[in-house]
Protein backbone atom coordinates (compact mmCIF):
# COMPACT_ATOMS: atom_id res chain seq x y z
CA UNK A 1 0.00 0.00 0.00
CA UNK A 2 2.91 2.59 0.83
CA UNK A 3 6.48 2.47 1.62
CA UNK A 4 6.59 4.49 4.91
CA UNK A 5 7.54 1.78 7.63
CA UNK A 6 9.45 0.80 11.04
CA UNK A 7 12.52 -0.83 10.60
CA UNK A 8 12.86 -1.70 14.09
CA UNK A 9 11.90 1.40 16.41
CA UNK A 10 12.81 3.80 13.65
CA UNK A 11 10.14 5.22 10.52
CA UNK A 12 11.43 4.26 6.99
CA UNK A 13 10.46 5.89 3.49
CA UNK A 14 11.67 3.43 1.23
CA UNK A 15 15.38 3.12 2.37
CA UNK A 16 15.52 5.96 4.15
CA UNK A 17 14.99 7.02 7.51
CA UNK A 18 13.23 9.89 8.12
CA UNK A 19 15.46 11.02 11.36
CA UNK A 20 18.07 11.47 8.18
CA UNK A 21 15.86 13.57 6.19
CA UNK A 22 14.94 15.75 9.55
CA UNK A 23 18.72 16.24 10.49
CA UNK A 24 19.26 17.33 6.82
CA UNK A 25 16.40 20.04 6.19
CA UNK A 26 14.29 20.55 9.18
CA UNK A 27 10.48 20.74 9.60
CA UNK A 28 7.79 21.24 8.74
CA UNK A 29 9.24 18.79 5.81
CA UNK A 30 6.62 16.82 3.02
CA UNK A 31 8.25 13.11 1.85
CA UNK A 32 6.83 11.44 -1.05
CA UNK A 33 8.13 8.03 -1.78
CA UNK A 34 8.44 7.80 -5.15
CA UNK A 35 8.48 3.92 -5.51
CA UNK A 36 4.60 4.20 -3.96
CA UNK A 37 3.69 7.16 -6.74
CA UNK A 38 4.93 4.61 -8.89
CA UNK A 39 3.18 1.73 -7.27
CA UNK A 40 -0.02 3.12 -6.97
CA UNK A 41 -0.14 4.36 -10.92
CA UNK A 42 0.92 0.82 -12.16
CA UNK A 43 -1.89 -0.70 -10.15
CA UNK A 44 -4.69 1.76 -10.98
CA UNK A 45 -3.21 0.80 -14.95
CA UNK A 46 -3.39 -2.35 -14.52
CA UNK A 47 -6.42 -2.81 -13.10
CA UNK A 48 -7.93 -1.24 -15.84
CA UNK A 49 -5.53 -2.72 -18.63
CA UNK A 50 -8.28 -4.73 -20.34
CA UNK A 51 -9.87 -1.08 -21.71
CA UNK A 52 -8.21 1.57 -24.28
CA UNK A 53 -7.96 4.08 -21.29
CA UNK A 54 -5.71 6.83 -20.28
CA UNK A 55 -5.51 8.02 -16.76
CA UNK A 56 -5.21 11.93 -16.07
CA UNK A 57 -3.38 12.28 -13.04
CA UNK A 58 -5.58 15.16 -11.10
CA UNK A 59 -2.90 17.80 -10.86
CA UNK A 60 -4.24 19.58 -7.97
CA UNK A 61 -3.67 16.67 -5.56
CA UNK A 62 -0.36 17.36 -5.73
CA UNK A 63 1.68 19.74 -8.61
CA UNK A 64 4.91 19.11 -7.53
CA UNK A 65 6.85 19.50 -10.81
CA UNK A 66 9.16 16.21 -9.89
CA UNK A 67 5.58 14.39 -9.06
CA UNK A 68 4.58 15.36 -12.02
CA UNK A 69 7.29 14.32 -13.90
CA UNK A 70 7.30 10.90 -12.61
CA UNK A 71 3.83 10.64 -13.70
CA UNK A 72 4.62 11.79 -16.96
CA UNK A 73 7.20 9.44 -17.11
CA UNK A 74 4.69 6.78 -16.59
CA UNK A 75 2.97 7.99 -19.17
CA UNK A 76 0.46 9.79 -17.49
CA UNK A 77 -1.99 12.21 -18.85
CA UNK A 78 -3.13 14.93 -16.20
CA UNK A 79 -6.59 16.45 -15.37
CA UNK A 80 -5.79 20.62 -15.09
CA UNK A 81 -7.56 23.16 -13.58
CA UNK A 82 -5.64 26.55 -14.54
CA UNK A 83 -3.35 28.33 -16.98
CA UNK A 84 -0.61 27.50 -13.65
CA UNK A 85 -1.52 24.16 -13.55
CA UNK A 86 -0.92 23.59 -17.64
CA UNK A 87 2.37 25.58 -17.14
CA UNK A 88 3.03 23.12 -14.52
CA UNK A 89 2.62 19.91 -17.10
CA UNK A 90 4.70 21.68 -19.56
CA UNK A 91 7.61 22.20 -17.41
CA UNK A 92 7.56 19.02 -15.99
CA UNK A 93 7.74 17.74 -19.58
CA UNK A 94 4.09 16.37 -19.58
CA UNK A 95 2.25 16.25 -22.96
CA UNK A 96 -0.34 18.89 -23.25
CA UNK A 97 -2.24 16.93 -25.42
CA UNK A 98 -2.61 14.74 -23.03
CA UNK A 99 -4.33 17.40 -20.71
CA UNK A 100 -7.92 18.18 -19.84
CA UNK A 101 -8.88 21.10 -18.43
CA UNK A 102 -11.87 21.27 -16.36
CA UNK A 103 -13.43 24.00 -13.82
CA UNK A 104 -16.19 26.07 -13.80
CA UNK A 105 -14.85 29.35 -14.29
CA UNK A 106 -11.69 29.28 -16.97
CA UNK A 107 -11.15 33.07 -18.16
CA UNK A 108 -10.31 33.77 -22.31
CA UNK A 109 -6.70 33.95 -21.60
CA UNK A 110 -6.87 30.08 -19.64
CA UNK A 111 -8.54 29.37 -22.84
CA UNK A 112 -6.50 30.81 -25.36
CA UNK A 113 -3.39 29.55 -23.40
CA UNK A 114 -4.89 26.13 -23.26
CA UNK A 115 -6.03 26.33 -27.17
CA UNK A 116 -2.42 27.44 -28.21
CA UNK A 117 -0.63 24.69 -26.48
CA UNK A 118 -3.69 21.68 -27.98
CA UNK A 119 -4.54 19.92 -25.18
CA UNK A 120 -7.23 16.92 -25.51
CA UNK A 121 -10.10 18.82 -24.19
CA UNK A 122 -12.14 21.31 -22.42
CA UNK A 123 -14.62 19.68 -19.86
CA UNK A 124 -17.38 22.45 -20.52
CA UNK A 125 -19.25 23.46 -17.22
CA UNK A 126 -21.97 25.92 -18.47
CA UNK A 127 -24.14 27.31 -21.69
CA UNK A 128 -21.83 30.50 -21.20
CA UNK A 129 -18.56 28.67 -21.66
CA UNK A 130 -19.12 26.76 -24.48
CA UNK A 131 -20.14 30.12 -26.73
CA UNK A 132 -16.71 31.79 -24.79
CA UNK A 133 -14.20 28.56 -25.78
CA UNK A 134 -16.20 29.02 -29.33
CA UNK A 135 -15.46 32.74 -29.17
CA UNK A 136 -11.74 32.41 -28.37
CA UNK A 137 -10.72 29.18 -30.77
CA UNK A 138 -12.91 31.80 -33.77
CA UNK A 139 -10.13 34.38 -32.72
CA UNK A 140 -7.42 32.29 -33.04
CA UNK A 141 -8.53 30.26 -35.78
CA UNK A 142 -8.36 26.97 -33.90
CA UNK A 143 -10.98 24.14 -33.51
CA UNK A 144 -11.54 23.60 -29.99
CA UNK A 145 -12.00 19.87 -28.68
CA UNK A 146 -14.71 20.05 -26.11
CA UNK A 147 -16.22 17.49 -23.29
CA UNK A 148 -19.84 18.78 -21.34
CA UNK A 149 -19.16 17.67 -17.76
CA UNK A 150 -22.80 15.99 -16.92
CA UNK A 151 -23.99 16.32 -13.45
CA UNK A 152 -25.55 12.79 -13.09
CA UNK A 153 -27.19 13.73 -9.63
CA UNK A 154 -25.43 11.08 -7.90
CA UNK A 155 -24.78 11.06 -4.44
CA UNK A 156 -21.36 10.19 -3.97
CA UNK A 157 -21.82 9.66 0.33
CA UNK A 158 -18.50 11.76 1.15
CA UNK A 159 -17.60 14.71 3.38
CA UNK A 160 -20.40 17.70 2.10
CA UNK A 161 -17.44 19.64 0.99
CA UNK A 162 -16.33 16.93 -1.73
CA UNK A 163 -19.13 16.13 -3.21
CA UNK A 164 -19.98 17.50 -6.94
CA UNK A 165 -22.11 15.29 -8.69
CA UNK A 166 -25.67 16.65 -7.34
CA UNK A 167 -27.69 19.56 -8.28
CA UNK A 168 -27.17 21.35 -5.45
CA UNK A 169 -23.16 21.73 -6.57
CA UNK A 170 -21.90 24.39 -9.40
CA UNK A 171 -20.55 21.48 -11.17
CA UNK A 172 -21.63 20.10 -14.58
CA UNK A 173 -24.93 20.41 -16.60
CA UNK A 174 -27.72 18.36 -15.41
CA UNK A 175 -28.40 14.68 -17.10
CA UNK A 176 -31.86 16.26 -18.85
CA UNK A 177 -30.10 19.17 -20.39
CA UNK A 178 -26.97 17.66 -21.69
CA UNK A 179 -28.64 16.37 -25.68
CA UNK A 180 -29.86 19.68 -25.75
CA UNK A 181 -26.78 21.79 -24.95
CA UNK A 182 -24.71 18.95 -27.63
CA UNK A 183 -26.73 20.13 -30.42
CA UNK A 184 -26.25 23.43 -29.52
CA UNK A 185 -22.71 23.25 -29.17
CA UNK A 186 -22.81 21.47 -32.01
CA UNK A 187 -24.27 24.41 -34.37
CA UNK A 188 -20.67 26.12 -33.14
CA UNK A 189 -18.16 26.28 -35.78
CA UNK A 190 -15.27 26.22 -33.89
CA UNK A 191 -15.87 23.42 -31.53
CA UNK A 192 -15.09 19.49 -32.21
CA UNK A 193 -17.68 17.62 -29.73
CA UNK A 194 -15.16 14.71 -28.45
CA UNK A 195 -16.69 12.96 -25.77
CA UNK A 196 -18.68 12.99 -22.20
CA UNK A 197 -16.97 13.82 -19.12
CA UNK A 198 -18.43 13.62 -14.89
CA UNK A 199 -16.84 13.41 -12.02
CA UNK A 200 -19.28 12.95 -8.83
CA UNK A 201 -16.49 13.80 -5.71
CA UNK A 202 -13.79 13.33 -3.96
CA UNK A 203 -12.72 10.21 -1.39
CA UNK A 204 -15.37 7.49 -1.98
CA UNK A 205 -15.04 4.59 -0.58
CA UNK A 206 -17.55 2.25 -2.11
CA UNK A 207 -17.88 1.40 -5.70
CA UNK A 208 -21.71 1.82 -5.75
CA UNK A 209 -21.40 5.74 -6.57
CA UNK A 210 -19.20 4.94 -9.37
CA UNK A 211 -21.70 2.56 -10.75
CA UNK A 212 -25.08 3.84 -10.14
CA UNK A 213 -23.50 7.21 -12.22
CA UNK A 214 -22.04 5.33 -15.09
CA UNK A 215 -25.55 3.23 -15.32
CA UNK A 216 -27.36 6.56 -15.37
CA UNK A 217 -25.23 8.29 -17.54
CA UNK A 218 -24.14 5.48 -20.31
CA UNK A 219 -27.24 5.05 -22.39
CA UNK A 220 -26.63 9.14 -23.25
CA UNK A 221 -22.98 8.57 -24.02
CA UNK A 222 -23.91 6.02 -26.89
CA UNK A 223 -26.40 7.52 -28.00
CA UNK A 224 -24.51 10.95 -28.30
CA UNK A 225 -21.64 8.92 -29.30
CA UNK A 226 -23.17 7.86 -32.58
CA UNK A 227 -24.83 11.24 -33.20
CA UNK A 228 -21.34 13.08 -33.08
CA UNK A 229 -18.94 10.61 -33.36
CA UNK A 230 -17.11 10.97 -30.05
CA UNK A 231 -13.86 9.20 -28.86
CA UNK A 232 -13.64 9.71 -25.00
CA UNK A 233 -15.78 8.90 -22.12
CA UNK A 234 -14.65 10.34 -18.99
CA UNK A 235 -15.49 8.80 -15.43
CA UNK A 236 -13.37 11.76 -13.32
CA UNK A 237 -11.48 10.88 -10.25
CA UNK A 238 -12.26 10.27 -6.59
CA UNK A 239 -10.98 7.02 -5.78
CA UNK A 240 -10.91 7.47 -1.89
CA UNK A 241 -8.23 6.27 -0.19
CA UNK A 242 -7.47 4.80 3.76
CA UNK A 243 -6.71 7.49 6.20
CA UNK A 244 -6.96 5.15 9.17
CA UNK A 245 -4.04 3.09 9.73
CA UNK A 246 -4.12 1.41 13.17
CA UNK A 247 -0.64 1.61 14.72
CA UNK A 248 -0.78 -2.01 15.97
CA UNK A 249 1.97 -2.47 18.70
CA UNK A 250 4.56 -5.18 18.14
CA UNK A 251 3.62 -5.53 14.14
CA UNK A 252 5.01 -4.22 11.44
CA UNK A 253 2.14 -4.11 9.65
CA UNK A 254 0.89 -1.35 11.85
CA UNK A 255 -0.69 -0.10 8.44
CA UNK A 256 -2.94 -2.79 7.75
CA UNK A 257 -6.23 -2.30 9.74
CA UNK A 258 -9.33 -3.77 9.26
CA UNK A 259 -10.49 -0.34 7.53
CA UNK A 260 -7.47 -1.05 5.37
CA UNK A 261 -9.05 -4.25 4.18
CA UNK A 262 -12.66 -3.12 3.26
CA UNK A 263 -11.42 -0.31 1.25
CA UNK A 264 -12.26 0.53 -2.11
CA UNK A 265 -9.49 -0.56 -4.09
CA UNK A 266 -8.64 -0.63 -8.04
CA UNK A 267 -9.53 -3.56 -8.60
CA UNK A 268 -12.81 -3.87 -7.25
CA UNK A 269 -13.34 -0.22 -8.99
CA UNK A 270 -12.19 -1.77 -11.95
CA UNK A 271 -14.38 -4.63 -11.60
CA UNK A 272 -17.57 -3.38 -11.12
CA UNK A 273 -17.16 -0.56 -13.81
CA UNK A 274 -15.70 -2.76 -16.65
CA UNK A 275 -18.65 -4.46 -17.73
CA UNK A 276 -20.52 -1.16 -18.16
CA UNK A 277 -17.52 0.75 -19.94
CA UNK A 278 -16.70 -1.63 -22.38
CA UNK A 279 -19.76 -2.11 -24.22
CA UNK A 280 -19.29 1.43 -24.88
CA UNK A 281 -16.63 0.86 -27.18
CA UNK A 282 -14.60 4.45 -26.24
CA UNK A 283 -11.45 5.30 -24.59
CA UNK A 284 -12.06 5.42 -20.91
CA UNK A 285 -10.20 8.59 -19.13
CA UNK A 286 -10.13 8.77 -15.29
CA UNK A 287 -8.83 11.90 -13.23
CA UNK A 288 -7.58 10.14 -9.78
CA UNK A 289 -5.29 12.35 -7.72
CA UNK A 290 -5.86 11.01 -3.83
CA UNK A 291 -5.91 7.51 -5.10
CA UNK A 292 -1.94 8.09 -6.42
CA UNK A 293 -0.31 10.43 -4.09
CA UNK A 294 -2.23 10.83 -0.73
CA UNK A 295 -0.45 7.51 0.88
CA UNK A 296 2.97 8.75 -1.32
CA UNK A 297 3.86 11.50 1.04
CA UNK A 298 3.52 12.31 4.90
CA UNK A 299 4.33 15.57 6.35
CA UNK A 300 6.42 15.15 9.52
CA UNK A 301 6.55 17.96 12.02
CA UNK A 302 8.79 18.39 15.54
CA UNK A 303 7.36 18.59 18.78
CA UNK A 304 8.10 22.19 20.23
CA UNK A 305 5.88 21.75 23.56
CA UNK A 306 4.16 20.03 25.59
CA UNK A 307 1.48 21.70 27.34
CA UNK A 308 -0.56 19.99 30.24
CA UNK A 309 -3.56 21.94 31.22
CA UNK A 310 -5.21 19.94 33.81
CA UNK A 311 -7.82 19.36 31.54
CA UNK A 312 -6.18 17.89 28.12
CA UNK A 313 -2.75 17.36 26.93
CA UNK A 314 -1.34 19.63 23.86
CA UNK A 315 1.70 18.49 21.77
CA UNK A 316 2.24 21.73 20.46
CA UNK A 317 4.47 21.24 16.82
CA UNK A 318 5.91 23.41 14.17
CA UNK A 319 3.50 22.66 11.54
CA UNK A 320 0.48 24.06 11.75
CA UNK A 321 -3.03 24.74 9.35
CA UNK A 322 -1.09 26.69 6.79
CA UNK A 323 0.98 23.60 5.85
CA UNK A 324 -1.65 20.59 6.26
CA UNK A 325 -5.41 22.21 6.24
CA UNK A 326 -7.53 18.67 5.52
CA UNK A 327 -8.14 18.43 9.55
CA UNK A 328 -9.10 22.25 10.11
CA UNK A 329 -11.15 22.49 6.65
CA UNK A 330 -12.79 18.93 6.84
CA UNK A 331 -12.19 17.66 9.86
CA UNK A 332 -10.06 14.78 8.35
CA UNK A 333 -8.50 12.26 9.73
CA UNK A 334 -4.63 11.62 9.26
CA UNK A 335 -2.98 9.44 10.96
CA UNK A 336 0.05 10.54 13.41
CA UNK A 337 3.43 8.20 14.42
CA UNK A 338 6.36 9.08 15.95
CA UNK A 339 9.34 8.67 13.09
CA UNK A 340 11.09 7.01 16.54
CA UNK A 341 8.62 4.29 17.61
CA UNK A 342 8.65 4.29 21.77
CA UNK A 343 6.90 1.91 24.29
CA UNK A 344 4.65 2.66 27.20
CA UNK A 345 1.16 4.25 27.85
CA UNK A 346 -0.43 5.99 25.18
CA UNK A 347 -1.51 9.44 26.31
CA UNK A 348 -4.87 11.49 25.17
CA UNK A 349 -3.42 13.88 23.05
CA UNK A 350 -4.53 16.70 20.90
CA UNK A 351 -1.40 17.66 18.33
CA UNK A 352 -1.80 21.54 17.63
CA UNK A 353 0.19 23.87 15.96
CA UNK A 354 1.40 27.38 16.54
CA UNK A 355 -1.32 29.26 14.40
CA UNK A 356 -3.76 31.72 16.50
CA UNK A 357 -7.18 29.60 16.03
CA UNK A 358 -8.57 26.98 17.54
CA UNK A 359 -9.23 24.94 14.31
CA UNK A 360 -5.21 24.95 13.64
CA UNK A 361 -5.41 21.14 15.11
CA UNK A 362 -3.94 17.54 13.66
CA UNK A 363 -6.07 15.04 15.82
CA UNK A 364 -7.41 15.65 19.49
CA UNK A 365 -7.98 13.69 22.49
CA UNK A 366 -5.79 10.69 20.69
CA UNK A 367 -3.79 8.01 22.20
CA UNK A 368 -0.34 8.63 21.38
CA UNK A 369 2.54 7.74 22.54
CA UNK A 370 3.65 10.49 24.96
CA UNK A 371 5.13 12.93 23.80
CA UNK A 372 8.20 15.23 24.46
CA UNK A 373 9.68 18.61 23.07
CA UNK A 374 11.82 17.50 20.14
CA UNK A 375 10.40 14.44 19.14
CA UNK A 376 9.34 14.16 15.40
CA UNK A 377 5.66 12.85 13.89
CA UNK A 378 4.66 12.19 10.65
CA UNK A 379 1.52 13.21 9.79
CA UNK A 380 0.14 9.85 7.38
CA UNK A 381 -1.68 10.20 4.03
CA UNK A 382 -0.55 13.82 3.74
CA UNK A 383 0.48 13.61 -0.27
CA UNK A 384 -2.49 14.70 -1.96
CA UNK A 385 -4.21 18.22 -0.86
CA UNK A 386 -1.28 18.29 1.53
CA UNK A 387 1.32 20.94 0.21
CA UNK A 388 -0.71 22.06 -2.49
CA UNK A 389 -3.43 23.76 -0.28
CA UNK A 390 -0.57 25.47 1.48
CA UNK A 391 -0.74 28.89 2.46
CA UNK A 392 1.50 31.57 4.29
CA UNK A 393 -1.39 32.07 6.61
CA UNK A 394 0.56 33.81 9.96
CA UNK A 395 3.24 34.49 7.56
CA UNK A 396 4.76 31.00 7.46
CA UNK A 397 6.69 29.83 5.05
CA UNK A 398 5.62 26.84 2.84
CA UNK A 399 7.30 24.02 4.09
CA UNK A 400 9.97 21.78 1.60
CA UNK A 401 9.25 18.75 -0.04
CA UNK A 402 11.52 16.00 -0.68
CA UNK A 403 11.34 12.42 -2.87
CA UNK A 404 12.47 9.33 -2.01
CA UNK A 405 13.82 7.03 -4.49
CA UNK A 406 15.06 3.77 -2.92
CA UNK A 407 17.86 4.82 -0.95
CA UNK A 408 18.15 8.51 -3.18
CA UNK A 409 16.64 10.87 -1.46
CA UNK A 410 16.40 14.60 -2.92
CA UNK A 411 14.83 18.23 -1.88
CA UNK A 412 12.74 18.76 -4.53
CA UNK A 413 10.94 22.13 -3.42
CA UNK A 414 13.41 24.29 -1.06
CA UNK A 415 11.66 26.03 2.09
CA UNK A 416 10.31 28.92 1.24
CA UNK A 417 12.96 31.63 2.10
CA UNK A 418 11.47 34.49 5.11
CA UNK A 419 12.42 37.59 2.47
CA UNK A 420 9.66 35.60 -0.16
CA UNK A 421 7.10 36.28 1.84
CA UNK A 422 6.84 39.99 1.48
CA UNK A 423 8.36 39.98 -1.94
CA UNK A 424 6.27 42.30 -4.86
CA UNK A 425 4.87 44.42 -1.77
CA UNK A 426 5.21 48.17 -1.56
CA UNK A 427 4.35 50.46 0.96
CA UNK A 428 3.63 53.46 -0.91
CA UNK A 429 5.59 56.37 -1.18
CA UNK A 430 2.75 58.58 0.93
CA UNK A 431 3.59 56.38 4.21
CA UNK A 432 7.30 56.80 4.61
CA UNK A 433 6.88 60.13 6.52
N1 LIG B 1 -11.66 15.49 -11.41
C1 LIG B 1 -12.34 16.57 -10.99
C2 LIG B 1 -13.21 17.26 -11.93
C3 LIG B 1 -12.20 17.02 -9.66
O1 LIG B 1 -12.90 18.07 -9.25
C4 LIG B 1 -11.34 16.33 -8.77
C5 LIG B 1 -11.17 16.78 -7.38
C6 LIG B 1 -10.64 15.22 -9.26
C7 LIG B 1 -10.83 14.82 -10.58
C8 LIG B 1 -9.69 14.43 -8.41
O2 LIG B 1 -10.35 13.81 -7.36
P1 LIG B 1 -9.59 12.71 -6.47
O3 LIG B 1 -9.30 11.51 -7.34
O4 LIG B 1 -8.36 13.31 -5.94
O5 LIG B 1 -10.58 12.39 -5.40
N2 LIG B 1 -9.27 19.21 -1.08
C9 LIG B 1 -10.15 18.08 -0.87
C10 LIG B 1 -10.42 17.34 -2.17
C11 LIG B 1 -10.98 18.23 -3.25
C12 LIG B 1 -11.22 17.50 -4.53
C13 LIG B 1 -11.53 18.43 -5.64
N3 LIG B 1 -11.73 17.81 -6.91
C14 LIG B 1 -9.55 17.17 0.18
O6 LIG B 1 -8.50 17.51 0.74
O7 LIG B 1 -10.12 16.14 0.51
Amino acid sequence: MHDFRYVGDTLYCERVPLRALVAEHGTPLYVYSQRTLSNHFARLANALAPLDHLICFAVKSNANLAILRILGNLGAGFDIVSEGELRRVIEAGGDPKKCAFAGVGKSESEIAFALRRGIHTFNVESEPELQRINAVAARLKKIAPIAVRVNPNVDAHTHAKITTGTYQNKFGIALEEVERVYARASRLKNLRLRGLQMHIGSQLTAARPFVDAVRKVAPLVSKLSRKYGFDFFSIGGGLGIVYRQALASGSEKWWSSPEARGVLTPEKYAAALLPLLRPLGLRILLEPGRFITGNAGILVTRVEYVKQTGKKTFAIVDAAMNDLIRPAFYDAYHEIVPIRRKNGALVSTDVVGPICESSDFFCKDRPLPKAAPGDCLALLSAGAYGFVMASNYNTRPMAAEVLVNGHKATLVRERQPMAKLWEGEKVPRWLWV
